[in-house]
């Protein structure tokens, strides 16, 4: 049986637009009812000649019905009071007041053509590598429907900051910046069925509302492929560049070719390529075999036209410190070259003020 607090959590996800807040914390929602399978409730705009009217109720219907259990939605529009609408005004001056704080110097998003070549760990390692080289570094992750990134980092589960103006990264055990939707979710594995203008809203938030503060560099997790939230993070974040991650298992070159074409089309700079799961080096013998037949890094780089930025290891023990949220803990003589590189072509890269980390 679907409940008033499940629905009211579904169209927490209902972004306005305009205001760009939830509609839930808007208090755009009032007299929210729910009995065999019929959810009833008041959808309060500002103004009932409201142009995003339809499209607000339209969202708010499909985030409801998208609920296990959830028959039929019955809205009723109504306009707010004077005072509401004041005081709403009042939140809205405070919006994107984050985005003014933040000063990020370069934003490096990890791209791949399909799930599970790796490509969270490469954002993880990458964020953790340039954060032992001093630099402030920040987790962006844009994975909403497979968020990977906080159990990497976190062993016991973390919740973001709280503050009247802005949503406050969670920080990690080396001082990594960290926003996801799973540090917003009451239950880690509570699944975020929700169509693409809704994610695209929330990774916009995840930029203009996470007070950041003042990041060297802030890494992005996207999802796997060329799904909306890729575009939307090409197109709305101010890209420094993209890492492309492939395995030797990747037999359609044309998924990866896609996935590099996507970020050539809206003219961001392909940073290079990673191929992960490369090769296995026997602890017994430290011979390095291919187990997945041989590289074809180097070809691949060639064919897509962008440098090959370094092969990982197929390495048990980063498996397991990602699953016990040690990840920070790995020592990669493999990964640090990787990093040093990226901060070498991403450009007007500065020199941190910490060292030795
Ligand atoms: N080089 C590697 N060695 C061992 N395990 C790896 C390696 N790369 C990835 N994995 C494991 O494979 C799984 C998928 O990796 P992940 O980074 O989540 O992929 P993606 O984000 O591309 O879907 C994870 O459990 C991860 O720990
Ligand atoms: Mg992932």
């Amino acid at each position: 049986m679907v409940t008033e607090t499940e629905v009211r959590r579904a169209l927490a996800g209902v972004i306005d637009p305009e205001l760009r807040r939830s509609i839930v914390d808007l208090g755009m929602v009032r007299d929210l009812r729910v009995a065999d399978g019929q959810v009833t409730f008041t959808l309060a705009l500002t103004t009932l000649a409201c142009p995003l009217r339809d499209q607000l109720a339209t969202a708010a219907r499909q985030a409801a019905l998208a609920l296990d259990g959830v028959q039929a939605v019955n809205i009723t529009l109504a306009e707010m009071t004077a005072q509401e609408k004041s005081a709403l005004n009042g939140s809205k001056a405070q919006e994107g007041l984050a985005e003014k704080l933040n000063h990020v110097k370069h934003v490096i998003a990890v791209m791949s053509g399909k799930g599970g070549v790796g490509k969270s760990l490469v954002a993880g390692l990458l964020a953790t590598s340039l954060r032992r080289s001093g630099y402030q570094v920040g987790v962006l992750d844009a994975d909403i429907t497979g968020p990977s990134i906080p159990k990497m980092f976190f062993p016991n589960g973390a919740r973001p900051g709280a503050s009247p103006v802005a949503i406050l990264p969670a920080e990690t055990r080396t001082g990594i910046r960290v926003m996801s939707i799973n540090l917003l979710l009451e239950a880690e594995d509570q699944a975020v069925i929700w169509r693409g203008p809704l994610i695209s809203g929330a990774i916009r938030q995840f930029w203009s509302d996470v007070l950041w503060g003042d990041l060297d560099y802030l890494v992005v997790d996207l999802p796997p492929g060329t799904s909306d939230a890729s575009l939307t993070v090409l197109q709305s974040l101010p890209m420094s560049g993209v890492v492309l991650v492939t395995s030797p298992q990747d037999l359609s070159r044309m998924v990866v070719r896609k996935a590099a074409q996507m970020v050539t089309q809206v003219e961001v700079p392909l940073l290079g390529l990673v191929e992960n799961m490369s090769y296995f080096i026997c602890p017994d013998t430290g011979k390095q075999h291919e187990i997945f037949g041989p590289s074809r890094a180097e070809q691949m780089a060639d064919w897509l036209g962008v440098p090959l930025l370094g092969r990982l290891p197929l390495d048990p023990q980063i498996a397991a410190l990602c699953d016990q949220g040690q990840i920070e803990t790995y020592l990669s003589d493999v990964f640090q070259p990787i990093a040093e590189q990226l901060v070498e072509v991403a450009p007007s890269a500065r020199k941190p003020m910490l060292s030795g980390m």
